[in-house]
C-alpha cells in the first residue's frame, strides 16, 4: 500500500466554522503566483478553443452571455485545465468545509463576465438547477479568480445564512425574477448581502443553498473565474434534465458516480 499522505489545503478551523455558520467563506491564496500564470494560460485556452465534451451555454450578443460567458465542463476537453479541476487541494478543502466523507466533481465551468454591456449575476441559489433529490445536498461551489475582482468588474455578495431558508424557486439568470419575493418579509435587514472583493488567485466556496450575486463588469477587460461544483458521495440523481448529466449513464435516484463524477477527495 501507498502512504496516504494527508492532503495540505489553506482550510483553518476558523474557515470551516464561518463557512458552517454563514454559507460561505473567503479563502485567500488558494494558488500560488506561478499557479496562476498556468491556469490563466490553461483557462484562456479552454474558453477560447472548440473542443467537443464542453459545453457553451450561449453565444456572444445573447441575452445569457451579457451576464456570463460560460462554458460547462472544460475539463473533458483540456488535460491541462482538468489538472486544476480535479486538484486534491481544492476538492480536499471543499470536503473539510462540508464535513462531507466523500467529495465528487459534479462538473467545472468557466465564469468570464465580458466587458462592454455586462448585467449583473441576479441573487440566485444554485441548487433548484441541479437534478438531485435532496432538498439540501450540501453541494457545493469553488469560485477562484484569476483576476482582482471589485465591485466595479463582478465581484460577487453573499447573503450569510440565506441557506437555511430551504430551496426555492429557480431565477431565470437572464430575465430575473427577485428572489427575495420568496422570502417571507423580503429585502429586509436580516437578509444583508456582505460583498467580498479578493485577489487574483484567492476564492470563494458557497453552498448551493445561500444566496448569491455577481456586480456587473463595468471595465474593459473580461473578469475570469473558473468555479468548480462539488457533490457529496451520495448524492443522488433526479432525473431531470441537465447539462452535465444528460446521457451521462446515471440512474434516476441512484447516487451520482462514475468516471465522469470522480470522487476527488475522501475521509483518510
Ligand atoms: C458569477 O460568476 O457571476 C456568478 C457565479 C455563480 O452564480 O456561482
Ligand atoms: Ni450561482
Amino acid at each position: 500500500m501507498p502512504d496516504q499522505t494527508a492532503v495540505q489545503t489553506p482550510i483553518t478551523q476558523a474557515h470551516i466554522d464561518f463557512y458552517r455558520e454563514n454559507g460561505f467563506v473567503q479563502v485567500d491564496n488558494m494558488i500560488t503566483s506561478p499557479e496562476l500564470a498556468e491556469l490563466r494560460e490553461y483557462l484562456e485556452e479552454a474558453m477560447q478553443s472548440d473542443g467537443e465534451r464542453a459545453v457553451r451555454t450561449d453565444k456572444q450578443g445573447g441575452l445569457y452571455y451579457r451576464v456570463l460567458n460560460q462554458k460547462v465542463n472544460l475539463w473533458r476537453d483540456h488535460a491541462g485545465l482538468g489538472r486544476y479541476t480535479a486538484h486534491p487541494r481544492f476538492a480536499e478543502s471543499a470536503r473539510l468545509l462540508t464535513g462531507a466523507a466523500g467529495m465528487r466533481l459534479f462538473h467545472d465551468h468557466g465564469l468570464w463576465k465580458m466587458p462592454g454591456d455586462s448585467k449583473a449575476t441576479p441573487w440566485h441559489q444554485d441548487t433548484p438547477y441541479w437534478p438531485v433529490n435532496e432538498a439540501n445536498p450540501g453541494m457545493m461551489s469553488l469560485w477562484l479568480t484569476l483576476d482582482d475582482v471589485d465591485e466595479r468588474n463582478g465581484c460577487m455578495a453573499f447573503v450569510p445564512k440565506s441557506n437555511r431558508l430551504g430551496k426555492l424557486k429557480g431565477i431565470d439568470l437572464a430575465s430575473p425574477q427577485n428572489i427575495f419575493d420568496y422570502v417571507e418579509g423580503g429585502q429586509t435587514d436580516a437578509h444583508k448581502p456582505v460583498v467580498v472583493p479578493l485577489k487574483a488567485g484567492s476564492c470563494t466556496f458557497h453552498d448551493g443553498l445561500t444566496f448569491h450575486y455577481a456586480h456587473a463588469n463595468a471595465t474593459d477587460r473580461p473578469r475570469r473565474v473558473l468555479a468548480i461544483i462539488y457533490a457529496p458521495d451520495g448524492v443522488t440523481y433526479s432525473g431531470d434534465p441537465h447539462v452535465v448529466t444528460d446521457g451521462a449513464g446515471l440512474e434516476k435516484d441512484r447516487p451520482i458516480a462514475g468516471p465522469r463524477f470522480p470522487l476527488l477527495a475522501r475521509k483518510s
